[in-house]
């Protein structure tokens, strides 16, 4: 797993929501020493620019010029922030309605490119741990290091129900269960990059599976040893 500064050593992590994605990225950032890329708060933070600024979610070439003059970065550390334009809006970008904005504007093409192109960027400057959606597929596609993410619709809406909560958002099971297909469904079906994985990825079923188990069985497969728990890979 040496990686020479000519070479950076990137992990892809995929998946649709609510299946760990972001616990167990952050941890396989920390184990590998290497920065954790959230590529869905890139889309999230753009689509909280939109709204902003009244641009229409499908606005093409308004979301193209509001996309390419918007920087984006992120704070390292234990609890990295979301920085758009320099504002902190990590708060701001975590409600159901920005999650159901940023699947809307991530399927327009003008966003993605400037967006992949962002993220390929900071990836090749000091590697990284990538999570999204087409990572593996688009982003990094020449990575040995792919996996792909998924768990039982339930149990991630139920993930996602305990999460709102924690942060003291109202919310109905019934209804995230709905909103987490209605994504899925967005997210796997638009004509650019959906959400698909092919058989250079590791398949990884998170549902009944500990994030100890799904960080250790990333780490050691990247790593090059078989991870030590139950979740130790095929
Ligand atoms: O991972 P997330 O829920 O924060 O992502 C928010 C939305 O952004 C999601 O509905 C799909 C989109 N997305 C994407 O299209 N490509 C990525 N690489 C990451 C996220």
């Amino acid at each position: 797993m040496s990686a020479t500064p000519q070479e950076p050593l990137i992990v892809a992590i995929d998946g649709p929501s609510g299946v760990g994605k972001t616990t167990a990225s952050r941890l396989v950032a920390s184990a590998l020493h290497l920065p954790h890329i959230d590529t869905g708060a890139m889309y999230r933070a753009i689509a909280l620019a939109a709204m902003r600024a009244g641009v229409a979610l499908d606005d093409e070439p308004k979301l193209d010029a509001l996309a390419s003059a918007a920087t984006i970065d992120f704070t390292p550390g234990d609890r990295p922030r979301v920085l758009l334009d320099g504002e902190d809006v990590t708060n701001f970008i975590r409600t159901p309605e920005m999650s159901m904005a940023a699947s809307h504007v991530s399927a327009v093409p003008a966003v993605r490119r400037v967006l992949v192109r962002l993220q390929q960027a900071m990836g090749r400057r000091k590697g990284g741990v990538l999570e999204g959606r087409d990572i593996g597929t688009k982003v990094f596609p020449e990575t040995p290091h792919k996996f792909f993410l998924t768990a039982r619709p339930e149990v991630r809406a139920q993930r996602r129900y305990r999460e709102l909560l924690a942060k003291g958002t109202a919310t109905d099971l019934q209804q995230v269960l709905a909103e987490t297909i209605q994504r899925d469904t967005q997210d796997s079906t638009r004509a650019d990059s959906p959400l698909s994985f092919d058989d250079s990825y590791t398949v990884i079923d998170t549902s009944d599976r500990s994030i100890e188990e799904v960080v250790d069985a990333i780490a050691g497969h990247v790593s090059g040893r078989s991870g030590s728990g139950s979740a130790g890979l095929p």
